[in-house]
């Protein structure tokens, strides 16, 4: 059983088929970039990006990516240069605990990837499962439009 994870083919072991996906990427993998928050689909703390798609991997099944890709945030760097929304993330200083951040950055990659140049609606609308309890959304938004105006 296999997947693709951040660019290269892991196998994922028979003992971990039935964990969740999340504790199969930070215990097995060693990728800590997704974090542990509800545990319940709510807070968006451990989002990934599976087959083009924000998803919460605390709810989803290390047996159920088989064949598929996901992307956590340590693959979207590429040849030492930051992903440009990780990349307005420093410029604007969205974070401060940090904690929520990687999985708000994967929600606004997979945002940017789908609707390159968002309305205010469609950002409310990717965002609005990832919540912040330091209160980082407007600098959120305002970075994920930062993102867009690459590609504009
Ligand atoms: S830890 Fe997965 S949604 Fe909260
Ligand atoms: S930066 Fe602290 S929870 Fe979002």
């Amino acid at each position: 059983m296999n997947l693709v994870l951040n660019g290269e083919s892991r196998e994922i072991p028979s003992d971990w088929t039935d964990e969740p996906l999340l504790h199969l990427l930070r215990e097995h993998f060693g990728l800590t970039g997704p974090k542990f928050g509800c545990g319940v689909g709510l807070c968006g703390a451990c989002t990934v990006i599976i087959d083009g798609v924000a998803t919460r991997a605390c709810i989803t099944r290390a047996a159920d990516v088989e064949g598929l890709t996901v992307r956590t945030i340590e693959g979207l760097a590429e040849g030492g240069a930051l992903h440009r929304v990780q990349q307005a993330w420093l410029d604007l200083a969205v974070p401060q605990c940090g904690y929520c951040q990687a999985g708000q950055i994967m929600a606004a990659v997979a945002l940017l990837d789908s609707v390159p140049d968002p309305a205010a609606d469609d950002i409310a609308a990717a965002m609005d499962g990832n919540l912040c309890r330091c209160g980082t959304s407007a600098r959120i938004r305002a970075a994920i439009l930062r993102a867009a105006e690459g590609v504009r």
